[in-house]
């Protein structure tokens, strides 16, 4: 954990989570970072707080000491969303100052005593309801309801245009000793968007309408900081992230980028030999591709690649009458996320009866993420010659209806 200034008077507290599973299932391969704000005025607060920190009280006495407060003075502890990897420190916080006043959404009040048996000294805050720390240090409080969760508030410093939103606009990506725009190379700042579609992804992308209001919500206030519970905070460019979320959350409902994920699975290699033709296809035609081998690549991967891509093109045998099961899970995690109206082929062997294809189907009309099929190629065994070809043809028609669906957005 480390402490530095975000501006007079804001500090921000921050900690890297690695090798961990994040929600105990998306693997963090360059780890993540959670921050917590702490906001002086004559009355000290702290906005949300950093899980996985170690020594809790001892370490958080040691940086607090660095920028001269005392923990004892904390007086308020605003916890914009209830989730445990920001409010599960409230515990540890405890062992510092037992009397501290809560400031939290109404819906985050059940969840409170929930999770930790708290029911006195909160106040409740909505739209529009303001803190006075003193000083000129007035912090003012929107709903931004379910991203992530439905009691999600963010907390705004109105005397230097901070914004702290917690999980909206974060990104994924441990941080090094350089953690605001300002201080990262350009290189930088492409390794974090990477890291902010992986984070987007995983973890908001079923919530983009709700991201999309939030966002337009926040338009409306004069931003020049923004201050997340995860990644870097953007106090050169903070309208980079937000047009950034702006985009992701218009990948949803797609057309996206000029991109197309390839998800293949392969048992004895029949399948695998339809994956080549396929993706030259698509590359000879301009298009970005993300190669996936299932159950081999890791879903966070996959996501991160499917989200801004247009198409999918799956590669998949028939196994015992239904689809290859690693596919079938990565499928459904993609329709359940609402990766929605996405242009699709699908190619495959089997050996006697099929059925990928109807499963295939079915899981199709049930979840209905409104994907559009290109007639599927399947083939016994192993794909002839002609078969190869008509696999490149469809990806090549694929390309074709990418360009024009992504050419046409916006008009
Ligand atoms: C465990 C297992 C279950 C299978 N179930 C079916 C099936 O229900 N119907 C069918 O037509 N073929 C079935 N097959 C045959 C495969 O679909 C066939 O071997 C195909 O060529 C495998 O393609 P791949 O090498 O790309 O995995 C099954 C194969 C295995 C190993
Ligand atoms: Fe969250
Ligand atoms: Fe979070």
């Amino acid at each position: 954990m480390n402490v530095t200034t975000v501006i007079d008077g804001i500090y921000r507290l921050s900690a890297n989570m690695e090798e961990i599973l994040f929600e105990g299932l998306w693997p963090v391969p360059n780890g993540v970072a959670m921050n917590s704000y702490i906001v002086k005025g004559e009355k000290t607060a702290i906005v949300d707080g950093v899980c996985g920190w170690d020594g809790v009280p001892e370490t958080l006495f040691a940086q607090l000491e660095k920028i001269n407060v005392d923990p004892e003075s904390i007086d308020y502890v605003i916890v914009n969303h209830m989730e445990p990897d920001h409010s599960g420190w409230i515990e540890d916080f405890r062992k510092i100052r037992p009397d501290f006043t809560i400031v939290t959404s109404k819906k985050a009040v059940p969840l409170m005593e929930a999770y930790f048996d708290i029911t006195d000294d909160i106040m409740v805050v909505g739209d529009g309801d303001t803190l006075d720390l003193g000083d000129g240090r007035v912090l003012a409080f929107a709903e931004i309801p379910n991203v992530h969760w439905p009691e999600t508030i963010a907390t705004f410093d109105t005397k230097s245009g901070t914004l702290m939103p917690c999980d909206a606009f974060g990104s994924f990506g441990s941080i090094g000793e350089a953690m605001y725009d300002d201080e990262l190379t350009p290189e930088q700042i492409d390794f974090y968007e990477q890291e902010a579609i992986r984070y987007y992804s995983n973890i908001v992308a079923a919530f983009s309408v709700p991201t999309a209001k939030a966002i337009s919500k926040a338009s409306t206030l004069p931003i020049k900081i923004i201050a997340p519970g995860h990644g870097i905070v953007w106090r050169k460019d903070p309208m980079k992230i937000v047009n950034d979320y702006i985009r992701y959350a218009s990948y949803q409902k797609g057309p996206c980028e000029n991109e197309v994920t390839v998800i293949w699975g392969s048992m004895y290699g029949m399948t695998e030999q339809g994956v080549r033709p396929a993706i030259d296809a698509l590359e000879s035609e301009g298009i970005i591709v993300h190669e996936h081998r299932v159950p081999e690549d890791s879903w966070g991967d996959i996501l991160t690649s499917a989200w801004s891509s247009t198409g999918l093109v799956l590669g998949m045998p028939t196994y015992e009458y239904k689809m290859f099961p690693p596919m079938l899970n990565i499928l459904e995690e993609l329709a359940r996320k609402r990766f929605l109206n996405r242009k699709v082929f699908r190619f495959g062997s089997y050996s006697w009866s099929g059925g990928a294809q109807k499963d295939l189907d079915e899981m199709v009309a049930r979840l209905k993420p409104g994907w559009e099929f290109l007639e599927p190629v399947e083939f016994k065994g192993k794909p002839s010659q002609e078969e190869l070809d008509t696999i490149a043809a469809r990806c090549k028609e694929l390309a074709v209806q990418i360009k024009e669906a992504v050419a046409s957005k916006g008009k």
